[in-house]
C-alpha cells in the first residue's frame, strides 16, 4: 500500500484502533499470524518495552541488518524506523518487508536529501563516501560503504590515511570518529533530534549529585557530552558495557527505550536517563520510534501492509555499500 493510501485510510477511519475488535487478545493474534504467515518480527532497542518483548529478534542497527539478510521467514515485520525497513528490503529483496507505520521516519535520515547530497559529492570527486546507515536508500546508493555506530571506526580505519573521505549524514558521529581515528573526514551537516537535545549542564549537575554513577553515551550525541562520557558506544555496546561493569549506577545518554533491556539484564543496577535541555518535552524519546504500537503491528501482519517498496535501480545500487559494510564487519 502506498503511503498516501495508508494516510487516506487513517483519515477516513480515524485511529487504527477502530480496525480492531475490542475483545481481541493482540499478543495471541500476533503469535498466530506469525506462525500462519511464516513472519519474523525484528525490533530496535528504541521501541516501547511491550514491542521489544514481542520481537523475535531485538538489536541495534547492525545486528538487525545482519538478521534481515539471513532470515528465512517469508515476511519481515520491521519494528523500528523507515530506513531500517528499507535496509531489510535491500538486503533481502525477495521477502515482503512490512513496517507498522510508514510515518516512522528519522530526523537524521531526513537531514540528507538526495539532490543536495549528490551536488556535495560531485563537488568532491576525489573523496570516498561513507554513510551512516541512518539515511535513505537514495543516499546509500550514492555511497561507497555504509557504517553503523557499532562498526564505524573499524570501517573508517580500513581506508588508507591519505584517502579523502566524506562522512554523512551525522556530523556528531562523524566528528567522534574523526577524534578517535585522527582523520579529517568532510562532514555532512546532519544530526539526530534525540541525541542533540542532551544538556551538558544538567548532566554535570546530575553527576555531581551521584558521584558513584558512570556516564555512558551514544556517539550521536554532541561533542561536549561525549567528552565527559566514561564510555561511548552503540546501543548494543552500551548494553554490554552496563552488563559487564561492576558499577551499580549509570547515567545513560541515548534514547530511553534501551533502559528496558538494561534493567532486564541488570535488575540490581540503577539506570538514570540523561537529562535533556527541556525536561518536559520527552526529548529522550524518539517520536518516530514511538509511532510503533501493538495495534499497528497487529494490523500490519494481518493485512500485510504497509509494505516497503523500492525503485529497482536504487535497490541494486544501495545493496553494494551495505554488503561491503557487512563484509568489513566480520
Ligand atoms: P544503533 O542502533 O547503531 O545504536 O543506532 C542508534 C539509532 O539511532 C538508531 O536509529
Ligand atoms: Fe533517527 Fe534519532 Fe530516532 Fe534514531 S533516535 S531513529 S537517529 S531520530
Amino acid at each position: 500500500m502506498l503511503k498516501e493510501d495508508y494516510n487516506k485510510l487513517i483519515k477516513t477511519y480515524g485511529y487504527v484502533n477502530k480496525f480492531i475488535q475490542t475483545e481481541i487478545d493482540l499478543h495471541k493474534e500476533i503469535q498466530a499470524l506469525k506462525v500462519k504467515k511464516n513472519a519474523v518480527i525484528l525490533g530496535h532497542y528504541y521501541i516501547t518495552p511491550d514491542l521489544q518483548d514481542i520481537s523475535d529478534f531485538l538489536g541495534d542497527s547492525l545486528a538487525l541488518a545482519q538478521q534481515a539478510q539471513k532470515t528465512e521467514a517469508d515476511i519481515i515485520l520491521f519494528v523500528g524506523v523507515h530506513f531500517m525497513g528499507e535496509t531489510a528490503k535491500i538486503l533481502n529483496p525477495g521477502k515482503k518487508v512490512l513496517v507498522p507505520d510508514l510515518n516512522a521516519g528519522c530526523s537524521l535520515a531526513e537531514s540528507a536529501p538526495a539532490g543536495p547530497f549528490l551536488e556535495f559529492k560531485n563537488n568532491h570527486p576525489d573523496h570516498k563516501v561513507i554513510s551512516y546507515i541512518n539515511c535513505s536508500a537514495e543516499i546509500k546508493a550514492l555511497s561507497d560503504v555504509i557504517v553503523t555506530s557499532s562498526n564505524a571506526k573499524k570501517i573508517v580505519d580500513s581506508f588508507p590515511m591519505d584517502q579523502p573521505l566524506i562522512f554523512a549524514p551525522d556530523k556528531n558521529l562523524g566528528n567522534y570518529i574523526n577524534s578517535v581515528t585522527g582523520r579529517e573526514m568532510l562532514l555532512w551537516d546532519g544530526a539526530c533530534m534525540v541525541h542533540e537535545k542532551y544538556s551538558l549542564e544538567k548532566i554535570i549537575t546530575l553527576l555531581e549529585q551521584y558521584p558513584e554513577a558512570v556516564f555512558i553515551a551514544h556517539p550521536e550525541c554532541e561533542q561536549p557530552v561525549l567528552l565527559i562520557a566514561d564510555y561511548v558506544g552503540s546501543t548494543t555496546a552500551l548494553l554490554n558495557f552496563v552488563t559487564e561493569s561492576e558499577s551499580k549506577k549509570f547515567v545513560v545518554a541515548t534514547e530511553s527505550g534501551i533502559l528496558h533491556q538494561m534493567q532486564k539484564s541488570c535488575p540490581d543496577k540503577t539506570f538514570i536517563p540523561a537529562p535533556s535541555i527541556d525536561s518536559t518535552c520527552g526529548c529522550n524519546d524518539c517520536s518516530f520510534m514511538k509511532l510503533n504500537t501493538l495495534q499497528k503491528l497487529y494490523l500490519a501482519l494481518k493485512y500485510e501492509k504497509p509494505e516497503i517498496h523500492l525503485d529497482a535501480e536504487i535497490l541494486e545500487k544501495a545493496r553494494l555499500p551495505i554488503l561491503r559494510m557487512l563484509e568489513l564487519s566480520k
